[in-house]
C-alpha cells in the first residue's frame, strides 16, 4: 500500500490547476471552454529569443552549465538590474535557476527553520503558503485590502512580527490583484524591516507587465536593503518563456554559495540553451515586450469596464501584471462555488479567490492573458451568468 511522508500532506494541491484540469475535461467532452484561469502569456516567445536558442542547439550548447549559471547570463542580468531597476548586482551575487518557483523553494529552504515565521501577503501566489508549511515553518499572513489599492499596511506588518519572524514575501505586481506597491510604502516597510532585523523576499516577476506609467520600484534599492534582500526574478512573464523554465535571484554572496547547495541537488542547472537565449532575451531587446504590454493593457481596459458595468460584480483597475480580481461577493455565493457555476453554465474558467488565501474569498481571478476576443466574449458570457443568478437569488 502506498505510503507518503507526512510533509506532503502540509502542501495544497494548485487550485488553479484543479480549475484548469476540469476546464480540460470539458473540452474533451465537446465543450467551449474560455481560459482565464492560467497565469501564463498567451503570446509566443519572440523570435529573436527563439533563434538564439535554435541556434545554440545547432553550436551544441548541450550539456551541464556552471551549477550557479552561465557567467555571461549573470553578467546579463547583473547588467539590467542595475540598468532598470537602479541595483548594483555583481555577476558573482546571481543565481540562475529553473524558474523563480525554483529560486522560491531554495531561499526559503535556505533561510527558514523549522518554526520560523514567514509574514506573507494574503492573497497571494499560492507558493508562498506552500512551501513554508512544506518546511514546517508558518506562513503568517498580512493582508492586502481592496480598499487600500491592495497596498500592505506596514502597522499591520508591525504587529504581527514575533521574534520568530525571519522574513517577509512581497509580490509586486502581485498575483493575484494586481497591485503595485507604492515607494511610499515600500520605503515605511523598509525601515520596519531593518528595525526588525528581518530578510525581504521579493518577487517581480512581472516587474516590466505595467501599465498607466506606474514605476516598479525594486525594494533592494533603498538604502541599507540590498543586503538584507532577496530580489527574484525571471523570463516567464516579461518575455513569455513561461515553459523555458529560466529564474534567478540576486542577493549577498556568501547568501547565493549556500543557494547553490540546493540547486545542485535539485536541478543542478538551469537548461544550457535556455540560457543562452536568455542572454540574447535581456541584451537584444527592441520593442517586443512593449508591444506585449501595450495589448494587454487593451484587453485590461476593455474587461475593467466590462466587468464594472455587470450588475454584482466590480474590480479596481489593475496596475500590473496580468490579473484582474473581481470582487464577487454580492452575488452571495462563495469563490469556489461561483467559480464551478461559471465553468459549467457559461464555460469560462476563473479562479476563486480563496485559493490564493483566505483574503481572497469574495473574489474571483481572471486572466486577460488571452485574446482579445475572447475576452470580450468571455466578458458577455459573465454578464449573462451573473444576470441570470441575480434572477435565480430573487425567485
Ligand atoms: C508571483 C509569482 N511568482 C513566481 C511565479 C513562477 O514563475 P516561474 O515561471 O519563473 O517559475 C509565478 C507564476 O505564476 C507568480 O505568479
Amino acid at each position: 500500500m502506498a505510503t507518503f511522508a507526512e510533509r506532503m500532506n502540509r502542501m495544497a494541491p494548485s487550485g488553479i490547476r484543479k480549475v484548469n484540469e476540469k476546464a480540460l475535461a470539458m473540452e474533451r467532452a465537446g465543450e467551449t471552454v474560455i481560459h482565464f484561469e492560467i497565469g501564463r502569456p498567451d503570446f509566443d516567445t519572440p523570435e529573436y529569443i527563439k533563434k538564439a536558442a535554435i541556434e545554440a542547439l545547432q553550436n551544441g550548447d548541450v550539456f551541464y552549465t556552471s551549477n550557479f549559471g552561465k557567467m555571461e547570463l549573470r553578467q546579463a542580468i547583473a547588467e539590467k538590474l542595475k540598468r532598470e531597476n537602479g541595483l548594483n548586482y555583481k555577476p558573482e551575487e546571481i543565481l540562475v535557476t529553473a524558474g523563480l518557483s525554483e529560486a522560491v523553494f531554495a531561499v526559503l529552504a535556505t533561510i527558514l527553520e523549522e518554526g520560523d515565521e514567514l509574514l506573507v501577503p494574503d492573497p497571494v501566489w499560492i507558493n508562498y503558503r506552500n512551501v513554508p508549511r512544506f518546511l514546517n515553518a508558518v506562513p503568517v499572513s498580512y493582508e492586502l485590502k481592496e480598499e487600500n489599492g491592495y497596498q500592505l499596511d506596514v502597522e499591520e506588518i508591525r504587529a504581527k512580527v514575533t521574534d520568530k519572524t525571519r522574513a517577509i514575501v512581497i509580490v509586486t505586481p502581485n498575483n493575484p490583484t494586481g497591485g503595485v506597491l507604492a515607494r511610499e510604502t515600500l520605503q515605511k516597510l523598509a525601515d520596519l524591516v531593518i528595525e526588525k532585523d528581518l530578510l525581504v523576499i521579493s518577487d517581480e516577476v512581472y516587474e516590466r507587465l505595467i501599465y498607466d506609467g506606474e514605476q516598479h520600484v525594486s525594494i533592494a534599492s533603498l538604502p541599507g536593503m540590498k543586503e538584507r534582500t532577496f530580489t527574484m526574478n525571471g523570463m516567464s512573464k516579461a518575455y513569455s518563456m513561461t515553459g523555458w523554465r529560466l529564474g534567478y535571484v540576486a542577493a549577498p554572496e556568501d547568501y547565493i554559495a549556500v543557494l547553490n547547495k540546493f540547486h545542485q541537488h535539485n536541478t543542478t542547472c538551469a537548461v544550457s540553451f535556455g540560457q543562452t537565449a536568455a542572454i540574447a532575451a535581456l541584451n537584444e531587446e527592441g520593442d517586443e515586450v512593449k508591444e506585449m504590454v501595450k495589448e494587454y493593457q487593451r484587453r485590461r481596459d476593455y474587461a475593467v469596464q466590462a466587468i464594472n458595468a455587470i450588475d454584482g460584480l466590480s474590480c479596481l483597475t489593475p496596475k500590473g501584471a496580468f490579473y484582474i480580481f473581481i470582487n464577487c461577493k454580492a452575488l452571495g455565493l462563495s469563490s469556489a462555488d461561483l467559480s464551478d457555476y461559471l465553468l459549467e453554465n457559461a464555460k469560462i474558467a476563473l479562479v476563486p479567490g480563496s485559493v490564493f488565501g483566505p483574503g481572497g474569498e469574495g473574489y474571483l481571478r481572471m486572466s486577460f492573458a488571452n485574446n482579445y476576443d475572447n475576452i470580450v466574449e468571455g466578458c458577455a458570457r459573465l454578464k449573462d451568468a451573473a444576470e441570470a443568478l441575480k434572477k435565480e437569488a430573487c425567485r
